[in-house]
């Protein structure tokens, strides 16, 4: 079973595209997390746990939603993560989250997919998002190849710089740099469609009396609001003004 979590779409791209070679069924999380949803989910076959990578780690709400949730007939864990740069140190820690769920840790593979963060970065065009999702096909083929025949999968090699920005940065970022207060709407330019709320997997978005989202705790930057909205109504402060959003292509 393939279980995907996903900001902007790259996430279901790797799973489904996992899903299509493996064989494996394939479902998609965002709607249990958002309802804080751990009714047991029965496992047959290996257990594919597909992410995007948030300051070199799994996402905390992934994380903390496995963890609260009984996965039942499950022996073994991979773990799919893609990323915009690479992600570091993180199979230590998902060696970890394997152990507390009891399953067997079959390892962690990076696949290197368009970067999203449009709070941060600039995010690439069409063309070069293409680009970059053609090639990192031949290696999500890999890895189904490699989860197919039960392979373990085996990590590159984590230097000391690796091993700082999954372990004191990660930690860092949740405390400090995850906030949604820079989050705001143009209310000219919002349709009121009420999307952004609809999408948002932690409900931190709440819709006021004339139907304009409000930032309000728990946001874990996904970017799915500021990059969904079909009016680029959403800015993060400054720091999104003018910059393209960024959806996985669907071709
Ligand atoms: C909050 C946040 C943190 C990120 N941190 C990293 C990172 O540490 N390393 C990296 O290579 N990419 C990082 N990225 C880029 C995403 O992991 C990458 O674009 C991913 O493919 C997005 O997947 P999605 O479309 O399924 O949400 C980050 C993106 C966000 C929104």
């Amino acid at each position: 079973m393939i279980l995907y979590y996903t900001g902007t779409g790259n996430s279901e791209y790797v799973a489904q595209r996992l899903a299509k070679t493996s064989g494996l069924p394939v479902d998609c999380i965002n709607d249990r997390i958002k309802a804080g949803d751990h009714s047991p989910i029965s496992i047959d076959g290996p257990l594919v746990v597909v992410t995007p990578t948030y300051s070199w780690r799994i996402p905390r709400l992934v994380r903390d939603w496995l963890l609260a949730t009984p996965l039942e007939g499950a022996s073994c864990i991979y773990f799919v993560m893609n990323c915009g740069g690479n992600i570091a140190n993180a199979g230590k820690y998902n060696k970890e989250i394997a152990q507390a769920l009891g399953l067997e840790y079959r390892g962690t593979a990076q696949i290197v997919m368009p970067e999203n963060y449009v709070a941060m970065f600039q995010v690439p065009d069409d063309a070069e998002s293409k680009r970059i999702v053609r090639a990192a096909d031949p290696a999500i083929d890999q890895v189904a190849a490699l989860i197919s025949k039960g392979t373990a999968l085996v990590g590159n090699k984590v230097g000391l710089l690796g091993r700082f920005l999954s372990g004191p940065v990660n930690e860092g970022f949740y405390k400090h740099y995850i906030k949604s207060e820079a989050f705001h709407v143009d209310v000219d330019k919002c349709l009121t469609c009420g999307l952004c709320a609809e999408l948002c997997p932690t409900n931190a978005i709440t819709l006021d009396d004339t139907g304009h989202p409000v930032w309000g705790e728990g946001c874990t930057h996904c970017m799915a609001c500021i990059c969904h909205c079909p009016a680029e109504a959403i800015e993060y402060g400054k720091k999104s003004v003018g910059k393209r959003r960024y959806l996985c292509p669907q071709d």
